[in-house]
């Protein structure tokens, strides 16, 4: 399972990236309005620091102007995956990108089908978002069940990136599901490290050490 993290915050990127462990970077519109910094600066930075693949999003909602975005962010880096929504445009958006060999990763997906169609249209990765989905009293990890069977059943080679992860809990059940990649805050990316009685257990043991006799 690939590791990306859910952040447009650069200090929050070095720290993941030393843990050594990330393997790419989503980005959305709102993550960047809180970083507050223009987003193509933001999106360069993180290519410096993260070497996989970085999502950055279009803003436009027509046909033209996604596809003009996409092109343009295409060519900032070949690291960068254009993050398009789960639209009608947007899905003629992922098919032109296809045919020029641009990689995208189509967002706000709340459905098989839409996965379905997403893939049909050759998205490189699709995002279902799962915390929103139990935000309405839906159990997002079932679309990820769902996405993963309709997937095999077809061998559809787009990954699924299991998006809006709330919880470490969500996290395992994307991989006992076999999602293909999480992104994950780094907030819960810290509570998925920790456990009590991890603590407990070394403050023991360094307790202990104490009475080794020196050689
Ligand atoms: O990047 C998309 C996604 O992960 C959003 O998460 O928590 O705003 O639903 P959230």
């Amino acid at each position: 399972m690939k590791f990306f993290l859910d952040t447009a915050q650069i200090d929050e990127i070095k720290e993941a990236a030393a843990y050594g462990m990330l393997d790419g970077v989503t980005t959305n519109p709102s993550l960047v309005a809180k970083a507050g910094l223009p987003y193509e600066q933001i999106i360069r930075d993180i290519c410096e620091v993260c070497k996989g693949p970085i999502s950055a999003e279009v803003l436009g909602t027509s046909y033209d102007e996604m596809l003009k975005e996409a092109r343009q962010w295409a060519s900032l880096s070949s690291q960068v995956v254009v993050k398009i929504p789960l639209t009608i445009e947007g899905l003629k958006v992922v098919s032109s990108c296809t045919a020029e060999g641009i990689r995208t990763n189509v967002t706000l997906c709340f459905s098989a089908v839409q996965a379905l169609m997403a893939a049909k249209a050759g998205a490189s990765y699709i995002s279902p978002f799962v915390g929103r989905l139990d935000d309405c009293g839906q159990h997002g990890m079932e679309l990820i069940s769902e996405i993963k069977k309709i997937y095999n059943n077809y061998k559809l080679p787009t990954e699924v990136l299991v998006a809006s992860i709330r919880s470490p809990l969500h996290l395992k059940d994307a991989a006992k599901l076999g999602a293909d990649v999480a992104t994950i805050p780094f907030k819960v990316l810290s509570q998925i490290v920790k456990h009590p009685l991890t603590d407990k257990g070394l403050a023991a043991f360094l307790e202990d050490a104490k009475s080794i006799p020196q050689a």
